[in-house]
């Protein structure tokens, strides 16, 4: 837990983070503690106003850098008067999104019920620096919807509200670090914590690397961590091998597991098989066989199931020339 002064009731809004919380969260504790402190000390340097201080967890898709920081909002639930998530990776979801018509408008009820009441929007709507933009019910007027971003910008900015933490989640590829620096507010406070693929200098690095064995097997074995078998140990020991450690191959095998009602000797088996199948003396690096496969088995069980989203955004973590082929028969292949 964050060591923190009081907070600033003034600037208190509810949080509206993008995901639940993961109930099987495993292992990430040195990357947590790090965290912690860092913020701590940032948090320390200058009594009551919070210096501005940015972490950016890097590392390659689907090894949990979203859920850590998602974990850490989770951890610390009274550490900050009011958190933003934003997702960095479409330019569209950044400043017009519906994410942030929600901010804003949890900040305009913020103001229109806590500091002025029912009949005063046009005193919220000043203070919030967009005059005349909101409706009665919360509603913002057009132009503001458009672009809510900067409102929400200039709230971040003012002098006294120093303890909000803003998530900007998802730097893939290189343009998106412009995009990123743009949506920091222009002040000296506020924490900010990047997730990214792609390396960041000047600001705080955490480096996210693939999950520890005892973590993966935590992932893998769930409940009966405590319990299982020395076979069925063994083999998500294999298993995790396969999939190079990386939690998101880990929780797709899971969910596949749980789906089929496999377990995990019988899940490893068709792994292999379907490796042994499609790979024949290639130079693919083995974890990205197991995963490819991996991927392969879903595609094949859940293609007709809602699931193929999350399998579709599996793909992006071994690069844009893999996708879902879905007809004549579901596969999944590498282009180019
Ligand atoms: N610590 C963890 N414990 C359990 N499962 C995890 C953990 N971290 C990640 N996962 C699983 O892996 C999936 C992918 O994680 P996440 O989205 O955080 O990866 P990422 O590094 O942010 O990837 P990307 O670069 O694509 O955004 C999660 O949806 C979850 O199922
Ligand atoms: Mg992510």
């Amino acid at each position: 837990m964050l060591q923190l002064p009081a907070p600033f009731d003034e600037f208190k809004v509810p949080r509206q983070l993008p995901y639940h919380r993961l109930t099987n969260f495993c292992g990430q504790e040195n990357i947590l503690h790090e965290m912690g402190d860092f913020l701590t000390v940032s948090t320390a340097e200058k009594g009551s106003a919070w210096k501005r201080a940015v972490i950016v967890l890097q590392g390659m898709g689907g090894l949990g850098k979203s859920q850590i920081a998602l974990e850490y909002m989770f951890r610390n639930p009274e550490a900050y008067s009011a958190v933003f998530w934003v997702g960095a990776t479409d330019p569209s979801t950044v400043c017009d999104s519906g994410r942030q018509i929600l901010d804003l408008q949890m900040l305009i009820a913020h103001y229109s019920t806590k500091y002025y009441g029912e009949d005063k929007f046009p005193d919220g709507a000043t203070d919030l620096g967009i005059p005349g933009q909101i409706m009665r019910g919360c509603e913002v007027g057009e132009a503001v919807a458009k672009t809510p971003w900067p409102s929400i910008h200039r709230w971040l900015a003012r002098e006294r509200n120093s303890r909000w933490c803003l998530v900007v989640d998802g730097l893939n590829v290189p343009e998106d670090e412009e995009r990123m620096r743009a949506l920091l507010p222009a002040c000296d406070h506020g924490h900010i914590i990047v997730t990214s693929r792609i390396t960041v200098t000047e600001f705080k690095i955490i480096e996210v690397l693939e999950m520890g064995k005892a973590s993966s097997l935590k992932l893998l074995l769930g409940d009966s961590f405590e319990t299982a078998s020395e076979g069925t140990r063994e083999a998500a020991e294999s298993l995790a091998k396969e999939l190079g450690f990386l939690p998101l191959a880990m929780a797709q095998a899971v969910a596949y597991m749980v789906k089929r009602a496999l377990d995990m000797v019988e899940y490893l088996k068709r792994l292999i098989s379907n490796m042994t199948t499609r790979y024949t003396g290639e130079t693919t690096p083995t974890y990205r066989k197991g995963v490819v496969s991996c991927w392969q088995l879903s595609v094949q069980a859940l293609m007709e199931s809602n699931m193929t989203n999350s399998i579709t955004s599996g793909l992006r973590v071994l690069g844009p020339r893999w996708r879902i082929k879905r007809a004549p028969s579901t596969r999944i292949e590498c282009h180019g």
